[in-house]
């Protein structure tokens, strides 16, 4: 397996390379891919590290030597959010950054598994659909929209409100990754139960979690090192299926059915070729259905945005 991390050299990217490091399976290969000219350094720096892990950094105008053979591609390139920005803000520069890479991987290696975390997620990843769709190489089931993020800041703050280890919660979190889009089914958590009051506070922290590191880093940027941990996780996960694990099921913003929405964060279950089955979100409270309903016109406006953008 090569896993090609693009944006490495950034605050998520340098995060999710040394988790790659230390836990891809052995053998794997990892590239690490950033304008910055420190990418080389970033990535002799981590190959001290003794694991079975190969690495390699390459840096300029050209991801090519980091795409090629890659079997995933984890992007993270672009700006990150300042006090007083929302996702939307960073769309001028992260949606060329999107386009521009999306277009090296339809050329470089088009069969790759490609996650994006490049925000907005909403709107970048129907930038590559279709930027991958206008060169003849997208294959709905290998494109990810990464909101893991979004379930583990779920997991973390469940834990803590309920007294519980937090690797014991499961929850799925649905719709999109950016405010109202964000809606985690509390209410298909097993084993606790939460009042009106606790869903009605609880659902909007994990809406703005990402809002809360923004503030707390007072201009530092956003969330890295637990989007570095939610990365990893999801591009371990896509190994692992990838590699025949069976039963492997994430959480992620994909193409599916167009039911809600034509990209939408669901669980999925991941198989040798991407994702193998989308599964149903099942039974929604009403308090969730609300939510539901009223992200769903978001939603849509931010994918056509994307749609847009891509048709340029
Ligand atoms: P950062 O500024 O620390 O790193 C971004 C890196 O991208 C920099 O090293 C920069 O040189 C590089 N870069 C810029 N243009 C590039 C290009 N064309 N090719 C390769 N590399 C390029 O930012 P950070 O904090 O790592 O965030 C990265 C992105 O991830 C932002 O868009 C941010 O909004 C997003 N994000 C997504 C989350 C999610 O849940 N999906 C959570 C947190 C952040």
């Amino acid at each position: 397996m090569k896993v090609a991390v693009i944006g490495a050299a950034g605050g998520i990217g340098q995060a999710l390379a040394l988790l790659l490091k230390n836990n891809l399976p052995a053998g794997s290969d990892l590239a690490l891919y950033d304008i910055a000219p420190v990418t080389p350094g970033v990535a002799v720096d981590l190959s001290h590290i003794p694991t079975p892990v190969t690495i390699k950094g390459y840096s300029g105008e050209d991801p090519t030597p980091a795409l090629d053979g890659a079997d995933v591609v984890l992007i993270s390139a672009g700006v990150a959010r300042k006090p007083g920005m929302d996702r939307s803000d960073l769309f001028n520069v992260n949606a060329g950054i999107v386009k521009s890479l999306a277009e090296k991987i339809a050329d470089v290696c088009p069969k790759a598994c490609v996650g994006i975390i490049t925000n907005p997620v909403n709107t970048t990843v129907a930038i590559a659909a279709d930027v991958l769709k206008a060169k003849g190489v997208y294959d709905k089931n290998k494109l990810f929209g990464v909101t893991t993020l979004d379930v583990i800041r779920s997991e973390a703050f469940i834990g803590e409100l309920k007294g519980m280890d937090p690797r014991e919660v499961s929850i799925p979190v649905v719709g999109g990754h950016s405010g109202v889009t964000i809606l985690p089914l509390l209410s298909q958590v097993k084993g606790v139960t939460f009042s009106q009051e606790e869903v009605e506070a609880l659902t909007p922290r994990i809406q703005n979690a990402g809002t809360e590191v923004v503030e707390a880093k007072a201009g530092g940027g956003s969330a890295t090192l637990s989007m570095g941990q939610a990365a990893c996780r999801f591009g371990l996960s896509l190994v692992r299926a990838l590699q025949g694990e069976s039963n492997v099921v994430e959480c992620a913003y994909v193409e599916g059915d167009g039911q809600h929405a034509r990209f939408f964060a669901q669980p999925v279950r991941l198989g040798k070729e991407g994702v193998d089955e989308i599964l149903s979100i099942g039974e929604l409270s009403a308090y969730e259905q609300q939510a539901m309903d009223k992200m769903l016109e978001t939603l849509r406006k931010d994918i056509k945005m994307g749609e847009e953008f891509a048709a340029k």
